[in-house]
């Protein structure tokens, strides 16, 4: 499973990228307005950080405005991937800017069928939202459960990014499904390697080997 991680803060993915898991960045309107910078000064620093797949997305609505914004957005950086939300505008700009080489991810995808729809225009990837679904109680890993096996029935080769994840569950079940990919805000990065069975095991051995005659360290 490839790990991406959901944020525009360029510190959070420079301690990512020092744990040596970090295979791609996503961002958002959000996240970007979350750092007060400036939206291509952020993306192009990020893009120069990460060897992989930078998310950035578009804000039109309609079709031409979406390949205007995605084509200016691809001369960026050659490891951009733009992000375009799942509406029929959305779709005729997905088969556009797919025939050019533009990799696309799809976003705000809350139904399997959604997903299916922006793989036949030829996204190179769907991102469905887990956490906004668990929120409103409905099943969000139900919905990467469905679209892992739509995908796997016809040989898309689209990817899936489970996105909207809030904590270390989503990641185990969405990998136990067979989801290409994890986008991780840093927080759930950051307990993912965390158990107190393994604290109180270290806190032990290091109390054991005090105890250890002539030690060379
Ligand atoms: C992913 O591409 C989205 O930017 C993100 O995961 C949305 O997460 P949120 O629901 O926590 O805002």
């Amino acid at each position: 499973m490839k790990f991406f991680i959901d944020t525009a803060q360029v510190e959070e993915i420079k301690k990512a990228l020092e744990l040596g898991i970090l295979d791609g960045v996503t961002t958002n309107p959000t996240l970007v307005s979350q750092t007060g910078r400036g939206f291509k000064e952020v993306i192009t620093e990020i893009c120069s950080l990460v060897p992989g797949p930078v998310s950035a997305e578009v804000v039109s609505l309609d079709a031409q405005g979406m390949i205007r914004e995605a084509r200016e957005l691809a001369s960026w950086a050659p490891n951009i991937v733009v992000k375009i939300p799942i509406t029929e505008e959305g779709l005729k700009a997905i088969k556009v800017l797919s025939q050019e080489g533009i990799k696309v991810n799809t976003t705000l995808i809350f139904q399997p069928i959604q997903a299916l729809m922006a793989a036949k225009a030829g996204a190179r990837y769907v991102s469905p939202f887990v956490g906004r679904l668990d929120d409103i109680s409905s099943n969000g890993l139900q919905l990467v459960a469905d679209i892992v096996q739509i995908f796997k029935n016809y040989g898309f080769t689209t990817e899936v990014i489970v996105a909207s994840i809030r904590n270390p569950m989503h990641v185990v079940e969405a990998a136990k499904m067979g989801a290409h990919i994890a986008t991780i805000p840093y927080a759930v990065i950051s307990k993912l390697v965390k158990h107190p069975l393994t604290d109180l095991g270290i806190k032990r051995f290091l109390e054991d080997w005090e105890k250890v005659p002539d030690k060379p360290f």
